[in-house]
């Protein structure tokens, strides 16, 4: 987008303005709204503070509130303590003990609930197993599981004595398992034998020992849940199974005070280089904001059933499962497997069944259920559900209006909630109690985040339809705190580029006349795949480290459920396979890099060349690549390219 503006395409023109009884019960209703985004205004860091002071408790409350003297790492509460997973069990035991906190229901169709008093107990007594096998604050633990309760219970886990817990998603391979636990410099791995999903067992700790052979040197202890009961192999003094290391310990286990700005959690992200980033989080501005979101965004009232399917491993899952609905003391529904296992309505039957009230999920879902005919959600009771929320990526106005009419029977807001692993909490949402949605708009920053829309110069874009880079103005609680290991990474990456006084989210937006924001996609090498984010370069770096491979570049292309397809083009070392041979091979490529990197970054189309089109100064011509991978005329110039047949190959037509 460097010298070019960017021009918005979309003209959607509905609005939908929540109902009058919406409204009536909401707890945020446009006078409330309007108080906060004022409050905001008038004194920032005394509306932080203010929220901060109301909404945590504090072990040792703080003084000091924005510490911007070392910008742009900036401190938020930074001379308060307190303990996370407290503030998340505990403080919900006087009113709440027999409240369920958890039903879960696996793949096969096993269920469980889990009290706030047995979640408590649970997560005191897996704390204590983490002590006794020597993990103390500060040390970082990897948790590689499915998405069961012991997930949630080892997060908590962590937080309760300050082991800063990074979640490997259980669909990555055992290379990026082993990448994340080198770079984070991990004591213990706590995984599963297996998982449940799509009607197969996921062999974690297969792929978990796989990653530990290949030079995991910090690795002292293994905790494995036996879920599958697919066999695991044990090693002798350093694999545990969970059951005994839970056995016989105490459901006691004081929390341990932190720095509100102590390490939560690490979470790794891809950027537009070949190497995850491992965001770092904070404590006390990171609940902060994941609870009070939690109840701004999805209007959490006691009775609720929220079910945010999300997994564990991506930010979603710890913001809106783990920590923000606890944290508010909301009931919260977890699903271990795949959306389709064993049919379409599997979503629906589990919200009928369960009685789910707010129900916060991705577009690539919901295009994938659509796909199913909406006789299949016509089967079930959904007449509980009063909230929608979608999350990952732009809906598209068909998949809003289907997700509206269809799941939510014209009744239920939709919140189509913007943010980032990097932001750890919602910025851009509708207020569902308040603002009148647009299918396909994230309308407005919540109060307290003072989002913009900036040309290259960082100036505000000018005219309401014309895009720019979304950028964040002022520091919010929740927003990352550096890359670990690498600060310098930090700022190049977000902050640079607008002269450290500007968050750059990496995403380029427009504002219609009204001030709603839509959001137009990434401005870097990064693919959004069903909601994921992933590297160009992470997926090139897989293929060229194939034997055969001697070059390979990157592009997204639209994709019907997916959103963002993955379109690989390769160079290889000897002659250009065609016919069966290059199917085969297709075939491999696409194995290996699910080996690589995970099966989510599985080319959908690979393409081979005798080389790739270049510019003079020898760059990849990536954006002639990409209007070949959409099937669109080619109207660039291409006289520079040294072998003009190449474009058939490309093409796929040679
Ligand atoms: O491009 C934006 C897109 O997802 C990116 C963040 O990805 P990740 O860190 O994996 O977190 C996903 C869940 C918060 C953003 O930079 N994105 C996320 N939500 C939306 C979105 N794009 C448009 N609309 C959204 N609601």
């Amino acid at each position: 987008m460097s010298d070019k503006k960017i021009e918005s395409i979309l003209n959607e023109n509905r609005v939908f303005p929540p109902s009058d009884a919406f409204v009536a019960a909401a707890r945020l209703k446009p006078a409330d709204a309007e108080a906060l985004y004022a409050e905001a205004a008038a004194d920032y860091e005394g509306f932080w503070a203010r929220l901060a002071r109301e909404e945590i408790a504090w072990a040792t409350p703080f003084t000091e509130v924005l510490d911007a003297s070392n910008a742009p790492n900036y401190r938020w509460f930074a001379d308060g303590r307190l303990n996370v997973s407290y503030n998340c069990l505990d403080m919900n035991l006087a009113e709440r003990a027999g409240k369920t906190a958890i039903i879960f229901e696996g793949e096969g169709g096993d269920q469980r609930t889990l009290t706030y008093r047995e979640l408590t107990d649970e997560v005191a007594r897996f704390a204590n197993a983490l002590k006794a096998h020597g993990v103390a604050t500060g040390d970082r633990v990897v948790i590689y599981m499915p998405m069961v309760p012991e997930a949630v219970i080892a997060m908590q886990a962590c937080a309760r004595i300050g082991a800063i817990h990074s979640v490997v998603f259980g669909g990555f391979s055992a290379n990026s398992l082993r990448d994340r636990i080198i770079d984070a410099g991990a004591k213990m791995l706590i995984t599963a034998d297996g998982g449940h999903r799509g009607g197969r067992v996921v062999a974690l700790k297969a792929a978990a020992d796989e990653a530990l052979a290949a030079g995991c040197e910090t690795i002292e202890t293994v905790i494995v849940l036996k879920r599958a009961d697919c066999g695991a192999a044990m090693q002798d003094g350093r694999d545990v199974w969970w059951s005994d290391a839970v056995a016989g310990q105490s459901t006691t286990c004081d929390p341990v005070p932190v720095d509100a700005e102590h390490p939560l959690f690490l979470l790794y992200t891809s950027g537009s280089t070949g190497k995850p980033k491992g965001i770092q989080h904070s404590s006390a501005g990171y609940l902060l904001a994941a609870k009070l979101t939690s109840q701004w965004t999805f209007d959490l009232h006691d009775d609720d059933v929220f079910w945010c399917t999300a997994d564990v491993g991506w930010v979603t899952g710890h913001s809106y499962v783990a920590y923000g609905p606890l944290a508010a003391g909301a009931t919260v529904v977890m699903y271990e497997g795949a959306p389709t296992v064993p049919d379409g309505g599997r979503f629906w039957s589990i919200c009928e069944r369960h009685g789910v009230t707010i129900f916060y999920t991705a577009p690539t879902a919901i295009r994938a259920l659509m796909k199913f005919g909406d006789d299949v959600p016509a089967q079930y009771d959904l007449s509980s559900l009063r909230l929608l929320g979608s999350v990952g990526e732009p809906i598209n106005p068909e998949a809003w209006i289907w997700y509206h009419e269809v799941i939510g029977h014209g009744r239920c807001p939709i919140v189509d909630t913007w943010w980032q692993t990097e932001t750890g909490s919602i910025m851009i949402t509708p207020l569902p109690g308040v603002t009148p949605t647009k299918p396909g708009s994230c309308t407005k920053a919540l109060p307290g985040i003072d989002v913009d829309i900036v040309d290259e110069a960082g100036n505000p874009v000018g005219s309401p339809e014309e895009g720019g880079y979304i950028v964040i103005k002022r520091p919010w609680p929740s927003m990352l705190r550096t890359i670990w290991g690498d600060n310098d990474r930090y700022i190049e990456t977000y902050w640079q580029k607008f002269d450290n006084r500007y968050y750059m989210a990496g995403d380029s937006a427009h504002r219609d006349a009204d001030g709603y924001i839509w959001m137009m996609g990434r401005i870097d090498d990064v693919l959004n795949v069903s909601g994921h984010r992933l590297g160009t370069m992470e997926v090139e770096s897989a293929l060229v480290a194939h034997d055969s491979v001697v070059e390979a570049a990157v592009v997204g292309f639209p994709h019907d459920i997916k959103g963002e397809g993955i379109f690989a083009y390769v160079v290889l070392r000897g002659e250009r396979p065609t016919g069966d041979a290059a199917e085969s091979l297709t075939a491999t490529l696409r194995d290996w890099v699910g080996k690589q990197v995970g099966a989510i970054a599985k080319p959908d189309e690979i393409r081979f060349a005798d080389n790739l089109p270049k510019t003079r100064s020898g760059k990849i011509m990536r954006r002639l690549l990409r209007v070949i991978a959409r099937g669109e005329e080619i109207t660039q110039d291409t006289s520079t390219l040294e072998n003009e047949a190449i474009l058939d190959q490309l093409r796929g037509k040679a």
